[in-house]
């Protein structure tokens, strides 16, 4: 009745011209990935509409409904997945909590002060690498000397922000701590060590010890110029290769886009050093291609370059996490960012965690099948670690 209600009064403020936002919080089931969803009203080619955002553990999926049919997504989501909804209207505040016994109870509040209604589809998002007074991001070319992002640069920025968005993220389930050891390895033109370095200092208000191993010397000074001019004291960069790169102490090992085998070696170095935290995202993936055979039904996709290439990927990536669960690394392998801005758009997550024997060995077994199937002798991460 209550929840009948509250879709009731909301329907009302859409027609009225009210409705400013709503979310929907407190997660029936504990382990789902959906977080929260956030409505709000948008005007798309003159037709008001209601654009929802699925804030899931490391993505937002967004997706714009006709008012009627959004109205019955929320009252499904409010049904199945959510116990809590706030809404606000220029006029009220509503609150509906709904109990485990499906007891729901509605707070209507008349609000204190007017406010007005954006129906604006680009709003300004707020960024965690803020582009005001963030003098680096224009020397690494992202923004003009005034502040604003480059338009060359937009995917960039987009992709720096999201990456530092999961990293935030990821921290969140960790224990906080007030120093941070971190090495990014092929760290290329730096802009996402930068902005790590940036967001944890400026952000988290912790001591980052960051240091960026690249095999290209003119892009090592180049980022040591721009860290040095910035004041970024614990941010260094230094020339090497990752398979000759000795670590001491690591909490958090990065590479993102390193090619190929580099990011096995990566991976290898984090391992060996016990990063508490292993956060890649692989590039190409000619080893496994070039050496896997299929034989039988699978061969109707390996036949095809492009499936070729993408079983391949899969392949490589199954068997990278899967060795990392039998590591002792508690894994997940998701969406970087849309394919829209990079196809590079895989991240493989580990953290170091506690799994037991025989989970480990099963990972083993897996890898084994798996290589059987596709006719794989070797991954490389096997030999490196
Ligand atoms: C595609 S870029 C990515 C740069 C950066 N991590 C990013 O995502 O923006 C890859 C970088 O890794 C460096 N690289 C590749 N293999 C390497 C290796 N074995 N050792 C050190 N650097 C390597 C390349 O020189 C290049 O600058």
């Amino acid at each position: 009745m209550e929840l009948k209600k509250f879709i009731e009064e909301l329907k009302s403020a859409l027609a009225q011209n009210q409705f400013i936002k709503a979310t929907l919080a407190n997660k029936i089931d504990k382990n789902s990935i959906l977080k929260n969803v956030f409505i709000k009203p948008v005007l798309l080619k003159n037709k008001l509409q209601l654009n929802f955002v699925y804030r899931n553990n490391t993505n937002d999926i967004t997706k714009n409904f006709e008012i009627e049919s959004g109205l019955d997504e929320i009252e499904n989501l409010l049904k199945t997945t959510f116990r809590n909804a706030d809404a606000f209207t220029t006029t009220h505040e509503l609150h509906l909590m709904i109990s485990k016994n499906n007891k729901a109870t509605l707070i209507k509040k008349a609000t204190k002060n007017a406010t007005e209604i954006n129906l604006s589809h680009d709003h300004i998002k707020h960024r965690l690498v803020q582009t005001t007074a963030n003098s680096y991001l224009h020397a690494l070319g992202i923004s003009n000397a005034d502040g604003h992002i480059k338009t060359a640069m937009q995917a960039k920025y987009k992709q720096i922000n999201r990456y530092i968005e999961i990293v935030a993220d990821i921290l969140k389930d960790i224990p906080e701590q007030n120093e941070w050891h971190i090495t990014d390895m092929g760290s290329g033109k730096g802009y996402l060590t930068f902005a790590l370095y940036d967001y944890l200092r400026s952000q988290k208000n912790t001591q980052a010890n960051i240091t960026g191993v690249e095999m290209r010397s003119e892009l090592v000074k180049k980022c040591n110029n721009i860290a040095q001019e910035n004041k970024f004291d614990t941010l260094h960069f230094v020339e090497g290769t990752i398979q000759n790169t000795a670590l001491k102490k690591v909490d958090m090992l990065i590479a993102l886009h390193a090619c190929d085998t580099a990011t096995d070696d990566a991976i290898a170095k984090g391992i060996e050093a016990d990063a508490a935290l292993i956060i890649c995202a692989p590039c190409c993936h000619k080893q496994v291609r070039k050496d896997m055979h299929t034989d039988g039904v699978l061969k109707s996709i390996t036949k095809h370059g492009i499936l070729l290439e993408r079983q391949a990927e899969i392949l490589t990536d199954t068997i990278r996490a899967l060795l990392l669960e039998s590591k002792g690394y508690k894994t997940r392998v998701f969406d970087f960012i849309d394919w829209e801005h990079t196809p590079k758009n895989v991240l493989i997550v580990a953290q170091k965690s506690t799994i037991d024997k025989a989970t480990k060995a099963k990972c083993i077994t897996k890898i084994h099948e798996l290589k059987k199937l596709f006719g794989l002798e070797k991954h490389y991460l096997e030999g490196v670690i």
